[in-house]
């Protein structure tokens, strides 16, 4: 095995002594359930892990992640960790975090074909089809790459938003609320892409739900 892998569990019994030692009960305090107010979506990278970035503790974010934090809604995994959250553990907030320098995003650019997940990566080419004119028009290519994660996060936004599982919380008066933001994986800062999302007058009339 390697050291890598050796000191996993090694690691895992330091945190556990560390967290023991700020408060005795924190594990028996977690233990009892959880009520996590954020519900968050994020790309699979291993540079972009979830609490860590955002100072939260465990118990605090309901996580979902993979390839370039992507809301397909067909995806059963994706759909029932959003009615989890959003009927079950009454999330006040949800955010789509995408990164810049993210793989799925770049391999959506080009063309060459890297197996199964071609398919995966085609929904983020639906979402360079629709905002094409204007990354075409971003002649610097890392611009254009850096342009392209930041609308496909506010795609994200509003694919949540067309769900059922999130009109029909808006539907009963449920405080909930969508945001958009980007990670910065060479600064470590967060940049908040200001899509705010809170009820559905803000989609496209097509896509507004009645119950
Ligand atoms: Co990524």
């Amino acid at each position: 095995m390697s050291e890598f892998y050796d000191n996993l569990i090694k690691n895992n019994k330091k945190w556990v002594e560390s967290k023991l030692d700020l408060d005795p009960q924190f594990f028996e305090k977690l233990a009892k359930g959880q009520k996590p107010p954020l519900l968050w979506i994020g790309c699979a990278d291993s540079r972009v892990p979830a609490n860590e970035i955002i100072g939260a503790q465990p118990g605090e974010v309901f996580v979902h992640r993979n390839i370039a934090n992507m809301v397909i809604h067909s995806d059963m995994n994706m759909l029932s960790v959003l009615d989890y959250a959003v009927n079950a553990l009454k999330v006040k907030h949800v955010i789509v975090c995408g990164h810049y320098g993210c793989g799925g995003i770049n391999a959506a650019m080009g063309n060459q074909s890297i197996g199964l997940i071609d398919n995966w990566i085609r929904h983020i080419k639906d979402v360079y089809r629709v905002h094409k004119k204007e990354l075409d028009s971003i002649e610097d290519e890392t611009e254009r790459f850096n342009r392209f994660v930041e609308v496909n996060v506010t795609e994200q936004v509003f694919d949540l938003a067309k769900t059922s599982i999130v009109q029909g919380a808006w539907n009963n008066g449920q405080e909930l609320s969508i945001h958009g933001w980007v990670y910065g994986v060479d600064s470590g800062i967060i940049k908040d892409l200001g899509v705010n999302v809170k009820n559905d007058g803000d989609l496209d009339e097509v896509y507004q739900l009645n119950f």
